[in-house]
């Protein structure tokens, strides 16, 4: 009989400690992670953007009335729509439909970009935390004009949608 008891306090003891764990796990991860961790990825995305920026310059300083097509096919192959995590986003006429703002966070950035503002924001995407950045373009070069013919030949400083970097923030 005392065994019986042990045994069923034993059970019940486990349970508690089960459930008790499986709640905060879950509970866990909707808190928003803590800040050293922001920060970390808040410098990944630094060095993540100024890669992509290298990147763009010389495409662009490549792209000749002659190679336009080559030029976009090349940028559309590195922002490749499967990626979520690096994306160029516009409402002015896009490129792809995929271009335009998918979520709240790209809507609300799109707007801000439009009017020169950059935006950040820590946030859940498919229960994922991530560091969302956005860096407002302008029509900052010649080139922009070639692919974007709806443009106006530039260098102008009309803002015309925004370059979106998502980076998944560690907890
Ligand atoms: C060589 C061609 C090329 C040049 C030059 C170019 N772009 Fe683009 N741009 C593209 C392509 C292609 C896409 C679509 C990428 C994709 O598939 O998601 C794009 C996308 C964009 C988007 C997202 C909305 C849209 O139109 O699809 C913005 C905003 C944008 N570019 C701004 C600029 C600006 C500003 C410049 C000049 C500083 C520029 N681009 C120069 C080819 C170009």
């Amino acid at each position: 009989m005392r065994l019986r008891k042990l045994v069923s306090f034993g059970i019940f003891v486990l349970v508690l400690v089960i459930g008790v764990g499986f709640t905060s796990i879950a509970r866990g991860y909707d808190y928003p992670p803590p800040p050293q961790q922001v920060a970390i990825a808040q410098q990944t995305s630094d060095l993540m953007l100024n890669t992509l920026f290298a990147a763009l310059t010389q495409e662009f300083d490549e792209t000749t009335p002659d190679n336009v097509e080559q030029g976009k096919q090349s940028i559309s192959l590195i922002f490749n729509d499967h990626n979520k995590d690096m994306r160029l986003v516009g409402t002015i006429n896009p490129l792809r439909e995929n271009d335009r703002p998918r979520d709240n966070f790209e809507r609300q950035a799109n707007a801000l970009a439009l009017a020169g503002q950059a935006y950040t924001s820590v946030q859940q995407v498919d229960d994922k935390w991530y560091y969302r950045r956005s860096i407002p373009l302008s029509n900052f070069r010649a080139e922009c004009a070639l692919c974007h013919v709806n443009l106006p030949t530039g260098p102008t400083s009309d803002w015309v949608g925004a370059l979106m970097l998502r980076v998944p923030v560690k907890r």
